[in-house]
Order: structure tokens, then C-alpha cells, then sequence
């Protein structure tokens, strides 16, 4: 069975009510159901999970190690500041596809710089929460085994 692994950072539990007119009114509860919905429909496992604490992120991705097949990863600010979650997804070994609901590049300078870039196979930003959902058809694309194999 495919494994993929969502995480989200800090203040991804706010959704919904942070910066509506940025990153519209569905909650994280929301993308969790959407991303349910997109893997149950590719026969995928899903985790997801959100943390606003840096050490915890790191943990759960060294707990991805050997053990998922791929991570969505939306880091929120951390994307920009944290080269210890660049480190421990090299370290993870796992395929890693970076998401961002908003497009960070029409946003200010500060967000247009990403350490995760680095160590991501692919980077969606701006598609709103069915960034996930593209991230996840993506992984079940590359991950599922050709026909007759
Ligand atoms: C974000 C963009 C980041 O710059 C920001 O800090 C977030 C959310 C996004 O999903 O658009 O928290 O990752």
C-alpha cells in the first residue's frame, strides 16, 4: 500500500479565519477531507498532520523515513527560515512535493525565497488548497506501479 504523509506548519490550524482574502475561507479540517477524498480515490494511505512547533515537524518527518513513500509538505513561514526542516527531509529520504495555497511569488521579497525548494522533486503554489490534492494525483501517478508489472 502507497503511503503519503501531509504535513502543514505553523499556523495552518488557523485556515479559514487567517488572511481570508489570502487563503480563502476552507478550513485545515477541509483540506484534510479533500485530501482524504483524492487518495481514498487513488487507493492511498494518508496521514496529515499540522504542528505550529518546529522540533515536532522535524520528528514526524524522521518518522517518515522508510516508512511513507512520499511527503506533501506545506512548511508555512518555516519555509522560509528553516534550514533544520531543509535537513531533515534530506535526511528523510523520501520524495518531497512543497505546496503553497497562495502563490508566494506575487507575495513580498521575503516569501520568495524557499529553503524547501532545495530538496523538493516539485513546488505548486497559488492553486488554493487543490494544490494538495494535485500533489497527491501526482505522487499516485509516479508511485503506482505501470499496468501489468
Ligand atoms: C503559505 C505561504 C507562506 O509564506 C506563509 O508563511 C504561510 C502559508 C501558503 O500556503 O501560501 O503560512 O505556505
Amino acid at each position: 500500500m502507497t503511503t503519503l504523509l501531509v504535513l502543514n506548519g505553523p499556523n495552518l490550524n488557523m485556515l479559514g479565519l487567517r488572511q481570508p482574502e489570502v487563503y480563502g475561507r476552507e478550513t485545515l479540517a477541509d483540506v484534510h477531507a479533500l485530501c482524504q477524498q483524492a487518495a481514498s480515490k487513488l487507493d492511498l494511505t494518508l496521514e496529515f498532520q499540522q504542528s505550529n512547533h518546529e522540533g515536532q515537524m522535524i520528528d514526524w518527518i524522521h518518522q517518515a523515513r522508510g516508512r511513507v513513500d512520499g511527503i506533501v509538505i506545506n512548511p508555512g513561514a518555516w519555509t522560509h527560515t528553516s534550514v533544520a526542516i531543509h535537513d531533515a527531509l534530506i535526511a528523510a529520504e523520501v520524495p518531497v512535493i512543497e505546496v503553497h495555497i497562495s502563490n508566494v511569488h506575487r507575495r513580498e521579497a521575503f516569501r520568495h525565497h524557499s529553503y524547501i525548494s532545495l530538496v523538493a522533486k516539485a513546488v505548486l503554489a497559488g492553486f488554493g488548497t487543490h494544490g494538495y490534492v494535485l500533489a497527491i494525483e501526482h505522487f499516485a501517478r509516479e508511485l503506482r506501479p505501470a499496468p501489468g508489472q
